[in-house]
């Protein structure tokens, strides 16, 4: 199915969804917003995927929300429009790993929606900032949560109040991204992560998930409770046998997701 506003391209198991809308520098609108929801959930929903990578060009991710689309809304409008709500709830409810291949530009909600993937990889030149406050408003899909979450409550109190952007070095040293490789070779890389995860047992993989973002939802001792249970289940997995068996054998394990 041919998209307005995304590439899409599949290496193996892995999904490649690429934001495309230069012109508006990758700013989220409900329509785009709407596409990417359904590429989510058809994510979700096909068996062949395993591990999807959201990525945007190389000067941008996405520059948040669309402001021109925004100027006429009033306050009952984008209440009842809550055009962000279909995506959030697809990423919300997806089950395999998401994970975020950043370069140039992550403002606004381009930032939030990064944040919401399972874990970022960006460029030399990646940017990210929560500028909605020079708009005379604020984050609105996760930013105030999220980046404190990650960087800590003084730098993201600093970020949000002052609409300063964060280079890729400070991004790395606060914890908001995994690593930070060079800009050609950012998608690659990233899809050969996502390829990586691809080859493991996705029962494994999406306990882990699971159990890894509960740790931002509840206190120490539940969490470990939950995980606990996770790893418990997964003794049940005819994947614990292959794996355990091939370390044994000395061979590489070959995973049916059962
Ligand atoms: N919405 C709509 N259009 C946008 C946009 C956005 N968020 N960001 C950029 N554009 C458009 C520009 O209007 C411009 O269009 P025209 O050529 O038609 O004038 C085009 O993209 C190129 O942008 P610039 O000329 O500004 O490019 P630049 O390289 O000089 O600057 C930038 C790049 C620093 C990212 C700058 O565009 C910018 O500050 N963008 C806005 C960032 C922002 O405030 N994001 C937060 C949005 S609100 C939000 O996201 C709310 C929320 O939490 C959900």
């Amino acid at each position: 199915m041919a998209y307005k506003f995304f590439e899409v391209e599949n290496d193996n198991h892995v999904r490649i969804i690429q934001i495309n809308r230069p012109d508006a520098l990758n700013a989220l609108n409900a329509e785009l917003l709407s596409e990417l929801a359904a590429l989510i959930i058809e994510c979700q929903r096909d068996k062949s995927v395993r591990a999807v990578v959201l990525t945007g060009t190389e000067k941008v991710f996405a520059a948040g929300a669309d402001i021109k689309d925004m100027h006429d809304k009033g306050f009952v409008d984008i209440v009842e429009s809550d055009f962000f709500r279909p995506a959030i709830e697809a990423i919300e409810n997806l089950e395999k790993p998401l994970i975020a291949a950043v370069s140039g530009y992550a403002l606004g909600g381009g930032c939030e929606l990064a944040m919401m993937c399972d874990f970022i990889i960006c460029s030399e030149s990646a940017q990210f900032g929560q500028p909605e406050i020079n708009l005379g408003v604020m984050a609105g899909i996760g930013g105030t949560q999220r980046l404190t979450k990650f960087v800590g409550k003084s730098k993201s109190m600093e970020m949000h109040l002052t609409g300063r952007f964060m280079n890729a070095e400070e991004a790395e040293r606060s914890g908001l991204v995994s690593r930070i490789v060079p800009t050609s070779e950012l998608r690659q890389e990233v899809v050969e992560v996502a390829g990586k995860i691809a080859e493991k047992s996705s029962l494994s993989v999406r306990y882990i998930k699971e159990s890894v973002n509960r740790s931002y939802e509840t206190g120490l001792s539940e969490g470990l409770r939950f995980e606990r249970k996770s790893f418990h289940s997964l003794f049940g997995t005819d994947d614990k046998e292959e794996g355990m068996t091939a370390f044994i054998e000395k061979r590489k394990p070959h995973f049916r997701n059962q």
